[in-house]
């Protein structure tokens, strides 16, 4: 039987975590496309597996496709296959994803960043349950769910002219969006205490120790911009750090690169200057504050841009710690996280 394997379970116990587990039982017996939209790390993948392990195609393939990790024409006869002859190389015939994924579920990764021409081919499969495969006459007929998951604004892309509305309107016949971790503040010791414990029996530790007050603090304070896959990397790198497994894990490293022998970005000035007049000219840039527009301009919104750059500039330089960054500006926690909201940085 396919059975999710042990380390796919989902934890939460947020109001709004068990809202979309509600959500995603209602959703998984449809036959119906699905989109999930959601930050990075947000698990968008688990959340595909179970809407297909609760549906009727439970014992069928479960088929996932990354849509950014292979180029246009690639992608196309990666997902619709190819007959031979169809490019240079192409020997044999081969059956693309949707053949394998037939009468189970295909998961469409990052399907916003699709080419046109894949997605009219997608939305013909989705509507008819036919294509052909590239370089070939022959239609194919399949039953595949497609299950489509994206952290852009897809109908912001649509009205770009970046992505199709008819598949747009197709694929969103029910929308699960995934609440950044941040947003579910109770879920971050739940998940911290689960990944603790399972690196703690990989290490085969006795008992897990649990985390200090100030470990939690600081867990709870983050922003967790990179969300649970983030979480979780933190979590065990904090534990595998920690001497043994006696005293409770009390140094949280969130930034891995964080080094004084870390290598200075690259800028784009000129290659022949020295560090010091490198130095020099980012001073002069700080003085100078932003460049200031030529002709006539709206003064109220170039000042709300500039608030916005503080914003997130306090943001990075306090490693997304909103309280030490509140305190970096001078502002109290909640002017901070208002600032925040108002600019759309939360
Ligand atoms: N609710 C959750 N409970 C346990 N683990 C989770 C949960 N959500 C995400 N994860 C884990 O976080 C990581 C990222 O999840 P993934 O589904 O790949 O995110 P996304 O596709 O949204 O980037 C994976 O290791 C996944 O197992
Ligand atoms: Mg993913």
């Amino acid at each position: 039987m396919a059975t999710m394997a042990k380390q796919d379970q989902i934890i939460g116990n947020s109001a709004s975590f068990l809202d979309l587990m509600d959500q995603i039982s209602r959703a998984a017996p449809l036959d119906r496309p699905m989109l999930v939209i959601g930050e990075r790390g947000t698990g968008k993948e688990l959340i595909a597996a179970r809407l297909h392990y609760l549906s009727g195609r439970w014992n069928r393939n479960f088929q996932k496709m990354n849509c950014a990790a292979l180029a246009e024409s690639l992608l196309e006869s990666e997902l619709f296959g190819y007959e031979p002859g169809a490019f240079t190389g192409a020997r044999n015939r081969r059956a693309g994803r949707f053949e394998a994924a037939d009468e189970g579920s295909l998961f469409l990764d990052e399907i916003g960043t699709m080419s046109m021409a894949a997605q009219e081919k997608l939305l013909r499969v989705i509507e008819y349950g036919e294509f052909e495969r590239v370089g070939g006459t022959d239609t194919i007929n399949v039953d595949v769910r497609v299950i489509g998951a994206t952290n852009i604004d897809l109908p912001a892309a649509a009205d770009a002219g970046e992505f199709r509305h008819d598949l747009l309107d197709r694929l969103a016949f029910d929308v699960i969006t995934v609440p950044p971790l941040r947003e579910r503040p109770e879920d971050i010791m739940l998940l911290a205490e689960h990944f603790g414990m399972a690196m703690a029996r990989e290490l085969e530790w006795l008992v897990f120790p649990g985390f200090s007050r100030t470990a939690t603090e600081a867990m709870m304070d983050y922003a967790w911009p990179g969300n649970i896959r983030e979480l979780k990397n933190v979590v065990e790198r904090a534990i595998y750090r920690a001497w043994d497994g006696e005293a409770p894990i009390c140094d949280i490293v969130f930034d891995p690169f964080e080094s004084p022998f870390r290598p200075p970005a690259k800028t784009n000035r000129p290659q022949n200057t020295t560090p010091e007049d490198n130095a020099d000219q980012q001073e002069d840039v700080a003085k100078a504050g932003p460049c200031l527009p030529e002709g006539p301009f709206d003064l109220r919104s170039q000042v709300c841009e500039f608030e916005k750059t503080l914003y997130g500039h306090a943001l990075k330089v306090n490693r997304h710690n909103q309280r030490k960054a509140a305190e970096h500006v001078g502002l109290s926690y909640d002017q901070f996280r208002h600032g925040l909201k108002k600019h759309g940085l939360l």
